[in-house]
């Protein structure tokens, strides 16, 4: 019997240490606003000690799916390939298109954070 309610009682702390676990790690999901003009640096970034963005904390795609998880499948747009055409200036990273090759993660200047009005983002480098 003692044994049962040791046991239950190390789930119950497990549990309510797993809660503040999850609670701790999705409370940048919550926020209101990640990209806008209060975001929080180092939710993407690793800051150095002058206080400056260096690196990602991850590859841009692991760190973009992680909050947009439904944002890679098959019905959306092809992404991590260097493409075979001319992308007139939109920027590559290590020759690749990821997400921020189409949305700038800092503005919002167009809708949906992309980098040009969605009528004329497409036609930067396909012309179908
Ligand atoms: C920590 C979680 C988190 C990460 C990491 C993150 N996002 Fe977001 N994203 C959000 C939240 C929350 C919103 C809605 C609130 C906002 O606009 O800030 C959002 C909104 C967006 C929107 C829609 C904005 C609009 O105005 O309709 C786009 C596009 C987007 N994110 C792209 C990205 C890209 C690209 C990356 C990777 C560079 C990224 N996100 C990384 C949480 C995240
Ligand atoms: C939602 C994720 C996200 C947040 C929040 C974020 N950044 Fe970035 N940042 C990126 C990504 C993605 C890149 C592109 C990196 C690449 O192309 O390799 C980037 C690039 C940069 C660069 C390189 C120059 C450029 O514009 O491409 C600087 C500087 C920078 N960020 C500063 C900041 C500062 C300062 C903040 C806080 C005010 C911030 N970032 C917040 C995702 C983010
Ligand atoms: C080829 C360009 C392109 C690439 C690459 C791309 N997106 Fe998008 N994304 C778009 C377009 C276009 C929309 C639709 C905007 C609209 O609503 O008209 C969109 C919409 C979104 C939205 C929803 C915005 C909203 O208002 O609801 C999110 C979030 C998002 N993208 C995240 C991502 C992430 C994360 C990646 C990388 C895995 C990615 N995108 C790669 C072009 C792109
Ligand atoms: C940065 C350049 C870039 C932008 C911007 C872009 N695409 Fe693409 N798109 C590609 C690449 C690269 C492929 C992979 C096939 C290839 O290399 O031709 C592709 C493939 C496709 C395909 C699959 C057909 C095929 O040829 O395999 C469709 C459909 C498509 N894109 C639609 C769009 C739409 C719609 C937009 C605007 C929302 C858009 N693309 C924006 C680069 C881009």
């Amino acid at each position: 019997m003692k044994a049962i309610y040791l046991l239950l009682t190390r789930i119950s702390i497990f549990c309510f240490l797993s809660v503040l676990a999850i609670s701790d790690n999705s409370d940048a999901y919550k926020l209101e606003e990640v990209h806008g003009t209060t975001q929080d640096c180092t939710i993407c970034h690793i800051i150095n000690a002058k206080n400056e963005a260096v690196g990602l904390i991850q590859p841009i795609t692991d760190l973009c799916t992680g909050c947009h998880p439904d944002r890679i499948a098959p019905s959306e747009h092809i992404n991590d390939v260097t493409p075979s055409m001319d992308v007139n200036g939109l920027p590559l990273t290590d020759s690749k298109m990821t997400c921020v090759t189409c949305h700038d993660s800092h503005e919002k200047k167009h809708k949906a954070m992309l980098r040009a009005d969605p009528k004329d983002l497409c036609l930067l480098c396909h012309d179908f």
